[in-house]
């Protein structure tokens, strides 16, 4: 979710008018995602490193967060998503933990779409978190070195029995992931807008649905084995 800040400034508004903006286009995403019948949606909200903006911005971007968890959360019950954070959840205030958790556990029973809600996360600091699970898995003897393979790793990053991310979806204009789900995108499809986040609406997911239909996913396969030409 990326071009708050230019969306604001471009309105000469302060930058977190287009946070406040942004937590609409974020509802809207949620709701058309799972009016589609998406399974998992996972929004990437604050990175381990956005910790280095101003301090009134993260403290703007910390209460929005807040507000909208208290705030969505019938929603969310109510439409059958489940909620799970994802990142380094050290980083937070201890009420703050406890009002994820507690999201979390009101949500959990839900099975329509999982939204998984990446905050304070860093896809360098999950496969670390993972190797780290991992390395004390082997010291208390648990674990040989040796069954360590990309499974097993799987199974201790923050996204363990979540499928692998279909499609990515990036706003803003840049083309890079930033640090996003690095493990995981391995095979994803990725989709770049110019829109804003702010901007982002129905259609412009719509077409990101469609540029993901018009792709053909061979997952090292050759093109024979994957469209079935008899063959293969
Ligand atoms: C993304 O918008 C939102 C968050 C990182 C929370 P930006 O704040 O990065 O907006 P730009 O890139 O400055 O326009
Ligand atoms: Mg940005």
């Amino acid at each position: 979710m990326d071009g708050n800040g230019r969306w604001a400034r471009s309105r000469l508004l302060p930058r977190t008018e287009g946070h406040r903006q942004g937590v609409n286009a974020a509802r809207m995403a949620v709701r058309y995602c799972a009016q589609q019948g998406v399974r998992v949606l996972t929004l990437f909200a604050f990175s381990s490193e956005n910790w280095r903006r101003p301090r009134q911005e993260v403290g703007t971007l910390m209460d929005l967060f807040v507000g909208s968890i208290g705030r969505e959360v019938p929603e969310l019950v109510e439409k059958g998503i489940r909620l799970r954070f994802i990142g380094d959840r050290t980083t937070f205030s201890a009420k703050l933990q406890a009002r994820m958790a507690d999201a979390e556990e009101r949500t959990r029973s839900n099975e329509r779409m999982e939204l998984v809600v990446a905050v304070s996360y860093g896809g360098r600091w999950d496969i670390a978190n993972a190797a780290a699970a991992l390395a004390e898995r082997v010291r208390r003897g648990e674990l040989e070195p040796e069954q360590i393979t990309p499974e097993v790793m799987d199974r201790h990053l923050s996204t363990a029995g979540l499928p692998e991310p279909d499609l990515f979806v990036r706003t803003g204009g840049e083309q890079r992931v930033s640090n996003f789900l690095l493990w995981q995108l391995a095979y994803t499809e990725l989709f770049f807008t110019d829109v804003l986040w702010p901007d982002f609406d129905e259609d412009e997911l719509g077409r990101a649905f469609e540029y993901f239909a018009g792709r053909q996913r061979r997952f090292g396969h050759i093109q024979e084995q994957v469209v079935g030409t008899g063959d293969a």
